[in-house]
């Protein structure tokens, strides 16, 4: 299949172009870099072997998409494109519904023009908000507490009146919307990874850097939840393993109709502690750490049933903890080598 990645160049897309790829899928990717560089294209062609079709553009440009679309004979679009950082939203929330909601919006249309019906969605757990109960399955209430989590349940909510308006007509929209836990690693060869740019928000980009010198010291939000060990418990989920579940989506999408949630986690949790300690085993480095309050808006444990996703998507994570933080690691100390992040 032709398939197109908005935000193919980000973190998640990235590693989905290359297993795509490997899967004997023609992938191109659409995006407009303001969140990652040109320069990850020829760090995947020199990991695939092979050119990589990548398209400078902006969601929100239905033209250019609709003739990307058409010319590139485009098949299925996995929607990575978008912002992200779930504090930012709060402080800039017009652009978060711009970039998430708007381009949500003006991707649809270009599909419909160029009459392509299948896409894979990049939701997130956040749309669960606080969790009702653990572990949290695709039926478990969404209550989103922040600008960004709203952004992808309103997109969520109209990928559903999408895949809605084909009732009583012959189907149409193929649509998977995958609930992302926490993506984490990098490709096994170090030359790809997580790049954010600053100072990390979130809690492995931070340890790493802390391990590779960049950072001094890890602030641990919170050591009194109810948790094992006092720390936040999260379902870290290696992004190659992430990046598979979107070819068992696409894959899945070839005979189901509609509109398709699963949740893409390990279903197992890990506490801030327990990842700061398995870093320092795979860096060999001692991680410094202090123990700060609370984060606001944090909550105590997050993970997944994976259930469905297993059962449907015929997928589950092949790779644990000890494959996470080798491979983040990797590709901490080859940015380091370059100065890139
Ligand atoms: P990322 O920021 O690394 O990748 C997103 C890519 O989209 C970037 O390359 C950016 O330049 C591009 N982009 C942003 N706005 C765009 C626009 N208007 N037009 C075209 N391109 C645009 O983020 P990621 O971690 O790879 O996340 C990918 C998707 O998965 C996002 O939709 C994100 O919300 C979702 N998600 C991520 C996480 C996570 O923790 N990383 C968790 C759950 C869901
Ligand atoms: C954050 C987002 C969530 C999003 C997810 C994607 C918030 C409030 N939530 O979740 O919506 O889906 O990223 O990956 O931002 N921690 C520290 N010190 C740090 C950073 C984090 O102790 O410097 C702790 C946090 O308190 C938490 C854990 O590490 O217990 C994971 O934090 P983080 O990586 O930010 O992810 P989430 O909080 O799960």
């Amino acid at each position: 299949m032709n398939i197109l990645l908005t935000g193919g160049a980000g973190y998640i897309g990235s590693h989905t172009a290359v297993v795509l790829a490997q899967a004997g899928h023609r992938v191109v990717l659409y995006d407009n870099y303001s969140n990652s560089k040109p320069t990850v294209v020829q760090r995947l062609q020199n990991i695939l072997g092979e050119p990589l079709k990548a398209i400078e553009g902006d969601v929100r440009d239905t033209e250019l998409l609709t003739s990307v679309l058409k010319e590139e004979q485009i098949d299925a679009v996995i929607h990575f494109a978008g912002l992200k950082a779930v504090g930012e939203s709060s402080q800039k929330p017009i652009a978060y519904y711009s970039a998430n909601v708007q381009g949500a919006i003006s991707l649809l249309q270009a599909m419909e023009r160029a009459q392509i019906y299948r896409i894979v969605f990049s939701s997130s757990a956040c749309v669960y908000g606080d969790p009702q109960y653990l572990p949290i399955d695709e039926a478990h209430p969404t209550v989103p507490t922040n600008p960004y989590g709203r952004n992808k349940l309103q997109i969520e909510q109209l990928l559903q009146d999408v895949a809605q308006s084909d009732v009583g007509k012959q189907a149409r929209w193929q649509i998977a919307n995958l609930r992302y836990f926490n993506p984490v690693g990098a490709h096994v060869s170090g030359l790809i990874g997580e790049d954010p740019q600053g100072i990390p928000n979130n809690l492995m980009p931070f340890v790493a850097q802390v391990a590779v010198g960049k950072l001094p010291q890890l602030q641990v939000f919170g050591n009194d939840y109810p948790t094992p060990d006092g720390t936040g418990v999260r379902d870290y989920i290696h992004v190659m393993d992430l990046a598979q579940g979107h070819l068992a989506a696409l894959d899945y999408l070839n005979e189901h109709y509609g509109f398709n949630t699963f949740n893409l986690g390990t279903g197992q949790g890990y506490s801030v502690l327990q990842m700061v300690h398995a870093f320092e085993r795979a860096s060999g480095n001692t991680i410094a750490y202090q123990i700060q309050g609370r984060r606001a808006g944090d909550i105590a444990s997050c993970y997944a049933k994976a259930d469905k996703a297993l059962q449907e998507l015929h997928w589950h994570t092949e790779r644990n903890l000890e494959d996470m933080c080798a491979s983040a690691w990797k590709w901490q100390t080859y940015c380091n080598s370059l100065g890139a992040n």
